[in-house]
Formats: structure tokens, sequence, C-alpha cells
């Protein structure tokens, strides 16, 4: 291992030095990913909203203002962390500043204003902006001011960055990790979607002390890239705050009256109205209240977020908390799963609006079954975790859905180690092949038994829904778009497994970049490629094998 690593950094010692800086630091951070105790969805999300309410986002001129705001905001109270970053073509700059304790915020509010302006409603949120200094500053008169950590930015990598980064990789696996810890939500995208959250509890927090605004999807669950939107869930009482036996004083509340929907519908209508009327940088609010979940979208311009509130939608989180967990099993469930993701974007599988094509929610379901159902699984099944759940796994959703299952892996990882021990490369190329080998016209992909069931209806794609066994997650998939899956997983196969040149188009960038062998030869995949790709699984003696004449006959 050590002599590899030896030659493939010695490789890469001749390419640009930000790059070996780059790559180095991304070795580093995997190997310790590999060692850490693994944080729970739960703990991850209590621990976010904390940081968000400890703090604020202020607007500034220019970077350079960093040093005086430090310097005032450490008059008023602890600054734990300043994270500098801009949004816009003509920038505007920002820097969240995390206090130390919540009471520190108490003393900014308190100490800010509000303009002298009957044009605008003045609104008390964690939003503001620092004025430049009429008198002159005395230096740094807080003598307790010591280095901060300072990080930057939510730069999202251009196409070209990024294939300079695959470029100067020694091998695919590598291409792929750092794929991955280059695309993937940063730290400031992170706090920056709890600040979005923190901004709807604090508006209505005068009615509903107790309400939470929870991010879930790609956001939260590991998988979500830099710039991805925001799901949210927002529940007017957080659980906590329920009637006990030794509850004597009860609130009294206004009585419901009205169907379910359309009650929720109304509150939505007024969320949606506070956002447009009440709330900074909220703009473009859309009221989508007739859907299946009746959602509200909305950017939040300050912070550059697209939003999907909702209030119905309890089992979106705990979802959220089953993919972060399948994330967070093993530690080449991520890049796999962002190789994957932005490689069925590049070829037009996923589209960002919503239409008859894949999700990238369902084709992480996607990747998340072929894991599980390979000859040495990957990753268990969610019924393996259903069967581990202890009595702080329960969650039924207010809609009846049981959403229990064990959510400390670690319980799960000491007593059931991974034991496939296959290179990113080859996972990737076997989730091509074994898609492209898949009866989608009979079978159906289920995560709660690791297996291939029997299709129950005749949706071109069937994905069983983990926790709603009922429903398909990929029920909106046409015929077409699926068949278009097929060839593009063929194709990729036979892209992967063909190139192992070192020119600047090797490994996983024809994945990823714009040409397709497909559009060239229409549709039709030179025969010897393929068959050699069915051939490595056939060579494995270990598990069952999946040949595959389904694909040689289309290529015969
Ligand atoms: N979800 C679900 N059932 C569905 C669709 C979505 O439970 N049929 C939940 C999942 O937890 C999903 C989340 O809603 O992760 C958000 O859905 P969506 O925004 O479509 O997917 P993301 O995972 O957030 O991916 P993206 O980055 O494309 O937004
Ligand atoms: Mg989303």
């Amino acid at each position: 291992n050590s002599i590899c690593y030896q030659n493939s950094m010695l490789r890469i010692f001749h390419r640009k030095h930000l790059l070996l800086n780059l790559n180095k630091n991304l070795t580093t951070q995997l190997s310790q990913q590999q060692n850490q105790k693994v944080v729970s969805f739960d703990d991850n999300v209590k621990q976010r909203r904390d940081e968000a309410n400890r703090s604020i986002l202020v607007q500034v001129q220019s970077a350079h203002s960093f040093h005086e705001l430090q310097s005032y905001c450490s008059s008023v109270g602890t600054v734990k962390k300043m994270m500098h970053y801009s949004t816009g073509v003509e920038p505007m700059h920002f820097i969240i500043v995390e206090f130390a304790k919540a009471s520190d915020l108490q003393n900014i509010y308190t100490m800010s204003s509000y303009i002298e302006d009957t044009q605008v409603v003045p609104v008390q949120s964690s939003y503001l902006w620092f004025r430049a200094a009429t008198k002159k500053l005395s230096k740094n008169k807080n003598k307790s001011i010591h280095k901060l950590n300072v990080e930057n930015g939510n730069h999202i990598l251009r196409d070209n960055e990024l294939l300079q980064v695959l470029n100067s990789c020694a091998d695919v696996n590598e291409q792929m990790v750092n794929l991955h810890n280059s695309t993937r939500l940063n730290e400031v995208g992170t706090r920056l979607r709890f600040l979005v959250a923190k901004q709807i509890e604090m508006a209505i927090s005068g009615m509903f002390p107790n309400s939470a605004a929870l991010p879930f999807g790609s956001s939260v669950n590991g998988f979500g890239k830099m710039g991805c939107d925001l799901d949210l869930v927002l529940r007017l009482n957080d659980e906590s705050k329920v009637i006990t036996d030794e509850t004597r004083l009860v609130y009294h509340c206004k009585a419901l009256s009205g169907s379910e929907r359309s009650i929720s519908q109304r509150h939505m209508e007024v969320i949606g109205d506070i956002l447009q009327l009440f709330l900074p940088g909220c703009s473009q609010v859309r009221k989508i209240l007739q859907a299946r979940v009746p959602i509200i979208k909305y950017y939040q311009q300050l912070t550059d977020v697209e939003c999907d509130l909702s209030m119905s939608n309890t089992s979106g989180y705990h979802m959220s908390d089953f993919l972060y967990i399948m994330g967070a099993m093993d530690h080449r469930v991520r890049p796999l799963i962002f190789t994957i993701r932005r490689w069925a974007a590049t070829v037009g599988l996923t589209n960002s609006s919503p239409g008859r094509w894949i999700t990238n929610f369902s084709l992480t379901l996607l990747v998340i079954g072929f894991l599980q159902n390979l000859p040495k699984p990957v990753l268990p099944s969610l019924n393996a975790l259903v069967k581990l759940a202890g009595k702080n796994d329960k969650y039924i959703t207010d809609d009846g859905i049981n959403c229990t299952f064990l959510r400390d892996i670690n319980v799960y990882l000491a007593t059931n180690p991974i034991e496939n021990t296959d290179s990113l490369k080859i996972l990737l190329l076997q989730f091509f092949v074994y898609y492209s080998q898949f009866d989608f016209s009979s079978k159906a992909i289920c995560l709660n038994e690791s297996m291939a069931i029997a299709k129950p209806e005749h949706s071109a794609l069937y994905i069983v829904n983990p926790l709603e066994r009922g429903l398909n997650v990929s029920k909106n998939v046409s015929p077409e778009e699926l068949e278009k899956f097929r060839l593009e997983v063929r194709n990729a196969a036979w892209l992967l497994e063909s190139d192992e040149t070192k020119d600047s188009n090797w490994g996983i960038i024809p994945l990823l970049t714009a040409k397709r062998i497909l559009s060239m030869n229409n549709g039709n995949l030179p025969r010897t490629k393929l068959l050699e790709v069915s051939k490595l699984f056939e060579d494995d003696k270990d598990g069952p094998v999946y040949k595959n004449n389904d694909v040689k006959k289309q290529v015969q």
C-alpha cells in the first residue's frame, strides 16, 4: 500500500502545486473519515441547529471588513468562528459569525437597530448588515481577540476546474474520492442552510416558540452538492413539548375546522405570505398547494439557497436519516453516489426541473439497492436495521408511517463488518453492468429486503418506497426515460472499461463530459467491449454471475 501511495504521489508531484496540496488533504481526510465513529443523523441535525441558534449572517462591504466586524462582535460576546462568502455577479459579501452562547446573540439583537425608512418592514432576524463606522475606531481595544478559525467560501467548482482536479489524480478511485470531496456541500453551505431554516422559526416564534423547521433531503443526507436545494419541513410544535402527567397548566388553542388537507393548505398560504411580505432575502415565493405534498418554493437571496418548504412531509426527514446512514456505513458509498449522480446529470438522465425523468433521489436508491445486492454486500437491507432497532429508534409519524430502524450504525458495524473490499472503480463498473442487465419489465428494486421483487404494477421503473412500501418512488419515470437509462448505463460501462490511457480524457472524465459515444453511435455499443465487461463478472467465482443475455442479444 505504501509503495502504491508513494508511486501515486510521485506522479502527482509533477502536476500543479495547488492540486498536489488538494490531493494530500483529501487523502488525509479520507483516512480520518474511515477511523471516525459516525455521529448519528439526529445528533448532527441537533448540533447544526444549535450552531445556527448562536449565529448571525452579516453583509459587509468586502472580505476586508472581517477584522472590524470581529472586533465589534467581540465587544458584545465571545466569537467562536467567522466565515466569509460572497454571492452574485456583482458579489455581495457576507460573514457568518458564530458566537459561543445563544445569550451573546440576544445582546447583538439588543444593540442592533433598523434604518429609518418608511419603505421597509422593520423585522428582527439573524440577517444584518455592517454599517461603516461614523467615528474613527480605536485600534483593537479588546485584547481577548485571538486568531479565529476563518473558512472561506461557497465557491462551486467550474467544470474545467473539476476536470483539472480529476486529471491530476493517480487512478479512478482517487478521481471518485476527489470528485466527492471537491463538489459536496461544504461547511459554509451547510451553515447557510440551517440559518435559512432558523429564519422561519424565528419569524413565527411568538406564536410557536417550539416550532422546528427541519432540513431534510440532500442538504443533510450526505449526498448534497454545493448549491443544492434546501428541503424543509416545518412543525409548529416539535415533539418535545407534548403534555405529560406532570403538566397542570395547558395552553388554550384555536380549534381547527375543515379537512386536515385544507387546513394545512390554509396554514401554508399564511406562511407563504409571511415569507413574501416580511422576511428579508425571501423572494420568488410560489405556493404549490394542490400537490400531493403541498409545498412553498422560494429563493433566499442572501444565502443563495433555493428552498422547498412543506408542513406535512414528516417521513422525508426519516428517509433522509436512512440515506445518511447508508452513506455513513462505508467510505465508498458517497463517492460512488456522487459520481453516478454527476454522470446522470451530464448525460441528461436527471434534470433540475420535475418531469418524467429519474430524480436524484430515485437514482440514489438505485445505487443503494445495487450495493445491498452484491454477492458480498456493501450495505445492509433496511429490514436488517429494523430488526436491530432499540426503544429510542421508534418513530411513527403523525400520518402513521412506521419509521423505526436502528439509528446508531456503530452498533451494526461492531458486529457486522463489511467484507466487500472492491475498489470504487470496480463498484462503479458493476453498477453500470448490474442495471444494464436488470429485468425492469418484471422486477422492482426493494431496499427493505435487499433484493429485486416481483413488480406490483406496471410503472416503467418500480422502486419500492422503503418507508411507505405501498408507494413507488419512481412512478413518474416514463418508458422512454427508462430506456434511455438502460442505454446510458451500457454506454458508461463501455466507456469506463475501455479507457485506461493517460491522456487528458481518462478514468471517469469521459463519463462526466458531454462527449458521448451513444450519440455518435446511434446507441449501438461495440460488441467486443461489452462482452469484456460482462466477463468481468463471470470470472468472479464467489457469487452469482451477472450474465447478460439480454444485452448480448441487443448488440448482436
Ligand atoms: N422523498 C421521499 N419520497 C419521495 C421523494 C422524496 O421520501 N418520493 C424525500 C427524500 O428524503 C428526499 C427528500 O424527500 O431526499 C427530498 O427530495 P428531493 O429534493 O427530490 O431529493 P434530494 O435527495 O434532496 O436530491 P436533490 O439534490 O436533487 O434535491
Ligand atoms: Mg432536494
